[in-house]
């Protein structure tokens, strides 16, 4: 069966704003909008569900399409990037002057500088602990000193959100690290030695009113209007490689540190990269990072995908696979095909600029082991 060329896609997407993040469809962000253009057809006056929000960067693409969005994940940090960027109602720059003053604070060194700063002149094995760094000094002080003034301000949610985005967009372009903080660098990154700036985030004012979720998806979907069109999920596939332990892909644990400057509450922290004792690898994780198969032999994962599409009440879903492993691949051929209609298959390989789109078929098993692709199905549901 020939693959056939997809040869209207969006290529025109307005421009997002996000933290590095593990998993983000930032490059599939023109063939995600293709697809729900394709089930919404050319109204925008309809509502549409981005289940596991991560970075945010989907949610942004589809509220600046025009959509109404739901936007959801588990993570803390991602219910502050939400709120900020698809509740805002405001001009963008009428938040400069809180910009502005909190960039003027005097640094100080807190609770942040003890456990995550470390001294740019010195070797890193001379940090007072030993212990490798995510920033500089310099710059942790200047975080210590910046979210403690976000809480004594008391601003309302959305103006709290922005302040927080904006710190957490100016610390990851400062870090020492390989985009998430399971593990630090052993030399510092040449960005560490920047001084941290805070900008206004790249807002715009939102004429829809869309709603921040962040709940476990199985209660997030429970809770949704019986009006959403389409259900975009992404969840993050930890069977994806049987040989990797479910700690190597935990979300909550490569992004622990952007959960505490959410919350601000100065968890316990253990380890060499002083993650919140939450994120502990003996606490269960989410159940789609679960690698194991169940006691009937099935992968977990796949048992969750199954429950998911079988309880999603939408009228079209697009599901995110990334290959990696046939079996998981086989089973999920299985559930897609019991619980609705395949419309399309998008295959897409960013890295080699090449993509291709399957109707009909469920052919794309087939060459599943071939590395580096994303899959993109679009299925109606029955
Ligand atoms: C592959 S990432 C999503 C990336 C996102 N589409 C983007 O472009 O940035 C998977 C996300 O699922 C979230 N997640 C994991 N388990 C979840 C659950 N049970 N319910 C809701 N969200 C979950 C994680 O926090 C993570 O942000």
């Amino acid at each position: 069966m020939p693959d056939i060329l997809f040869d209207d896609l969006i290529l025109d997407i307005s421009e997002t704003q996000a933290i590095k993040y593990t998993g983000s469809k930032l490059k599939l962000l023109p063939y995600i909008l293709s697809l729900s253009k394709k089930a919404a057809g050319n109204s925008k006056n309809i509502t549409v569900f981005d289940g596991f929000s991560g970075s945010t960067r989907v949610s942004q693409a589809y509220a600046k399409t025009g959509y109404t969005v739901f936007a959801n994940d588990i993570a803390p940090y991602t219910k502050v990037f939400n709120t900020a960027f698809l509740m805002n109602t405001k001009e963008p720059k009428s938040y400069k002057p809180l910009i502005d003053h909190l960039n003027s604070l005097k640094p100080v060194s807190g609770w942040f500088t003890e456990h995550y700063g470390g001294d740019g002149t010195q070797k890193i094995s001379a940090n007072g602990d030993g212990l490798k760094k995510p920033w500089q000094k310099k710059n942790t002080r200047k975080l210590d000193a910046i979210r403690e003034e976000i809480d004594a301000l008391e601003l309302d949610e959305v103006t709290k959100a922005v302040a927080i985005t904006s710190l957490i967009l100016a610390l990851d372009q400062v870090d020492s690290t390989l985009g998430h903080y399971a593990s630090y660098l052993n030399e510092w990154s040449p960005r560490s030695y920047n001084d941290m700036k805070l900008k206004v985030p790249n807002l715009w004012i939102n004429k829809k009113k869309n709603v921040v979720m962040n709940h476990d998806i199985f209660n997030a979907i429970k809770k949704l209007p019986d009006n959403i069109i389409i259900a975009y999920f992404d969840p993050p596939y930890g069977s994806n490689n049987e040989k990797m332990p479910p700690s190597r892909v935990r979300y909550a644990s490569y992004y622990h540190i952007w959960t505490t400057i959410c919350l601000n509450d100065k968890p316990k922290v253990f380890g060499k990269a002083k993650r919140r004792a939450d994120t502990s690898d003996i606490i269960a994780g989410s159940i789609f990072e679960e690698f194991r198969k169940s006691e009937s032999g099935r992968f977990i994962v796949i048992e969750a995908i199954e429950k998911l599409i079988k309880e999603t009440t939408a009228n079209y879903i697009i599901l995110s696979y990334s290959s990696g492993g046939r079996a998981t691949a086989q089973e999920l051929n299985n559930v897609l095909n019991s619980y609705g209609k395949i419309i399309e298959i998008e295959k897409i390989n960013y890295k080699k600029n090449v993509m291709a789109t399957m109707k009909w078929t469920n052919n794309w098993i087939k060459d599943i082991d071939e590395d580096n692709f994303e899959y993109l199905f679009l299925m109606e549901k029955r």
